[in-house]
């Protein structure tokens, strides 16, 4: 099996790599990403961190060979394309103004992605996350079950992780769902968050759960104010997570970025939606009974990435 990750240079991609060659499923990792010149100095970040990446092997025990490289047709008959290249966010910046530069840019890898492995898979990082799939689709020309977005399982991270730190439980005993756009209108959905199967509200009062369901819905945010620049271990590893559930074809079921006509009472869009991951991408969405509120969470949070989506096209001319 043979994963490529774009932007691996930079940090969620990176992340990604070697969260994919740690999990030891692949034959080989392709870390891509553009030459960096600094004055009369030529730099090759995806090279550097590929081979660091693989100096990881002998230590953590994985055979899966990671390679740095700024050239596409090391790239061919891949199984999975990650697309993490683009600018991340800096303090001040919304995803949405993020919307032209990382456009362009998603559409000239996809186009050369699709050029050496036409039967490909492709995850979308890239920000603003649920436009950047729909420009990855027109760019592929690939089926939509074959390309699709990473958002839901780090916002769900989040989510689960405030909520472990709270109740002092394991955060391997939360699960949670939840849906809408990579943005401050996501919907979590804390009607199915429980703790190893018990009701969350056993644990926390409706009203600290509302506290924390804000703070993760503003979760990237808190993080670029920290850093200066957005996250990117759990980003990189929630990406990771899905690589692995299609290729081991393991029928997950997560959050994901995918298209959906008619579902939920939405039509033709990208968005943050239940479904079940395995090979050949997404294997179904899964269209559970909402309550009037929180589809109403959900049109709002559709709305916005419409709104976004025609902001692009205006921009574009398309
Ligand atoms: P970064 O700046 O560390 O890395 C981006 C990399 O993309 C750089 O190494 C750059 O050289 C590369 N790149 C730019 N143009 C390229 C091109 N045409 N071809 C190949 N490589 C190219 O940024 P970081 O932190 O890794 O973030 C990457 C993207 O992921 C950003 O758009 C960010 O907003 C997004 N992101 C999305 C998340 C999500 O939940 N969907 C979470 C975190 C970040
Ligand atoms: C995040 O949620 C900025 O989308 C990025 O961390």
């Amino acid at each position: 099996m043979k994963v490529t990750v774009v932007g691996a240079g930079g940090n969620v991609g990176s992340t990604v790599a070697l969260s994919v060659a740690q999990r030891d499923f692949a034959k080989e990792v392709i870390a891509l990403d553009l030459e960096r010149k600094d004055g009369d100095k030529t730099f090759y970040p995806s090279k550097g961190r590929a081979l660091d990446q693989w100096q990881v092997s002998p230590i953590d025990l994985f055979d899966t060979r990671v390679k740095g490289t700024t050239d596409y047709a090391d790239t061919a008959n891949s199984d999975v394309c990650v697309i993490t290249a683009g600018v991340p966010r800096r303090p001040g910046m919304s995803r949405d103004d993020l919307l032209s530069i990382n456009a362009n840019i998603v559409e000239s890898v996809t186009k050369e992605l699709v050029k050496y492995s036409p039967d490909t898979i492709i995850i979308v990082v890239s920000n603003p996350l649920d436009v950047m799939v729909q420009v990855a689709k027109d760019a592929s020309g690939l089926p939509y079950e074959k390309v699709m977005g990473m958002a839901g399982i780090l916002d769900t991270a989040r989510y689960r992780a405030f909520i472990a730190e709270e109740i002092g439980a394991s955060p391997k005993d939360i699960q949670a769902m939840l849906m809408g756009g990579h943005g401050d209108t996501m919907v979590p959905l804390p009607r199915f968050t429980t703790v190893s199967g018990l009701p969350i509200s056993h644990f926390i009062s409706d009203e600290r759960l509302n506290e924390i369901v804000e703070r993760a819905k503003k979760g990237g945010g808190e993080l670029v104010g920290l850093m200066g620049t957005s996250a990117w271990y759990a980003p990189g590893t929630a990406a990771a997570q899905m690589v692995e559930a299609i290729l081991l074809d393991q029928n997950r079921i997560f959050p994901v970025c995918a298209h959906i006509d008619g579902e939920f009472g939405i039509d033709d869009l990208y968005i943050g939606v239940p479904v079940m991951l395995g090979k050949g991408g997404i294997k179904k969405v899964i269209e559970v009974a909402l309550t009037d509120d929180e589809q109403e969470l959900l049109n709002n949070s559709a709305n916005h990435v419409r709104g976004t989506l025609d902001a692009f096209k205006a921009l574009m001319n398309k």
